[in-house]
């Protein structure tokens, strides 16, 4: 009551945030830059932090603006890092909220929240004994943190970026070929065109016996799969994938988040938990590409589409929306 309407956990937050039993957070220590557009946040996670394995990711809440966004990012320490903290790298993607306010504008000493380290893609515990890892842009990533954590005895890399400046953690891939410790093939697309997947006879004769873990945007991972599928291997290809697989979209329409009382009009082919976040309505989320189910909300009047397959979605007593993948195919009433 002393407190109200403050709660005692927002005193000892100010002094001490990074406590065991307080909501999960960290404080970013410091921020390197690595490309024109990318930069590495070293974070030191509170007490409650139960730590990753490599290749995994972390979802972060930063406030750009006043408002809290969640994102997440492949995690690019080594899972046995010494000193308690944790790195992620992130690249700025033109009108990308997070990711430009991580680069450009973050500061050490920022509070930001926290939650678990997630994912599956992972090693397995027992070393396959031929790995190719095989990469693009910031999807070198969750790589990163697997090459720095676990050594492999016979490891090659395709990693594709525009120029070589744009090669994130280049000089330390540079570093592991004259150990010795890797085997690196620099795709540069703006000067050789994007990777033609058939091309991986020529860079990496023996791709079909290796257990491969590939990352990056959606066509080479679309194309990675139907190759690995045609050659009959689906199962030696792990991927990675920063966005879900946008197949349709439709018409949009008239959006009612009836427990705000806020309507907007929208296309068919934003996802309604944009649509939502840029109303200033309070949306749950998590991976934000329709794998962890942190985003259902009840549809309670109206349709909406699935932008992975295209189905829509009619309002029904209890039918479950997620809200990251789906648009709105018409007027719809979300419960938010
Ligand atoms: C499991 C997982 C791991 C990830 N790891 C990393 C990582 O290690 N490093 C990293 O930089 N990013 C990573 N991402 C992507 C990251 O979560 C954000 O999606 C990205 O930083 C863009 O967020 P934003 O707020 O800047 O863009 P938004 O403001 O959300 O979007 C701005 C515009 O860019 C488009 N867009 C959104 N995301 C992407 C994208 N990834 N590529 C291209 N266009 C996009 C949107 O459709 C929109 O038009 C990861 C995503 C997942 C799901
Ligand atoms: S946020 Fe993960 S499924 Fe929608």
């Amino acid at each position: 009551m002393i407190t109200t309407p403050l709660l005692p956990s927002d005193y000892l937050d100010l002094v001490s945030p990074l406590r065991a039993g307080a909501d999960l957070r960290g404080r970013i220590e410091a921020v390197h830059p690595e490309t024109g557009d990318a930069a590495t946040i070293v974070i030191r996670p509170g007490r409650g932090w139960r730590g990753h394995t490599a290749g995994q990711y972390v979802r972060i809440g930063v406030d750009v603006d006043g408002v809290r966004l969640w994102r997440a990012y492949s995690i690019t320490s080594p899972a046995n890092g010494q000193d308690g903290r944790v790195t992620i790298t992130v690249k700025a993607i033109p009108d990308g909220k997070v990711s430009n306010h991580l680069v450009r504008r973050a500061k050490p000493g920022t509070l930001i929240q926290l939650d678990q380290a997630t994912g599956d893609f992972v090693l397995p515990q027992a070393k396959p004994a031929k790995v190719l890892y095989l990469t693009a842009g910031s999807g070198i990533t969750p790589v990163m943190g697997m090459l720095r954590d676990t050594v492999l005895d016979d490891v090659v890399m395709v990693h594709c970026a525009p120029q070589p400046q744009d090669v994130i953690f280049r000089n330390e891939l540079l570093a592991l070929v004259a150990d010795k410790k890797l085997r690196l093939s620099e795709v540069h697309t703006a000067t050789d065109g994007m990777l033609d997947i058939a091309r991986l006879d020529e860079l990496v004769p023996d791709w079909t016996e290796r257990e491969t873990w590939a990352c990056g945007p959606a066509g080479l991972l679309d194309a990675a799969e139907k190759h690995w599928s045609e050659h009959g291997i689906p199962e030696r290809l792990h991927t990675e994938r920063f966005r879900p697989s946008i197949v349709v979209t439709g018409d949009g329409g008239e959006v009612t988040f009836s427990t705000t009382g806020k309507t907007v009009d929208t296309d068919g082919a934003t996802p309604l938990l944009d649509v939502g976040e840029e109303a200033g309505v309070l949306m749950p989320s998590g991976c934000r590409m329709g794998i962890c189910f942190g985003c259902v909300t009840p549809l309670k009047a109206g349709a909406v589409r699935d932008l992975r397959t295209g189905e829509i979605t009619e309002a029904e007593p209890g039918v479950l929306i997620q809200t990251c993948v789906s648009a709105a195919a018409g007027p719809c009433d979300i419960e938010r």
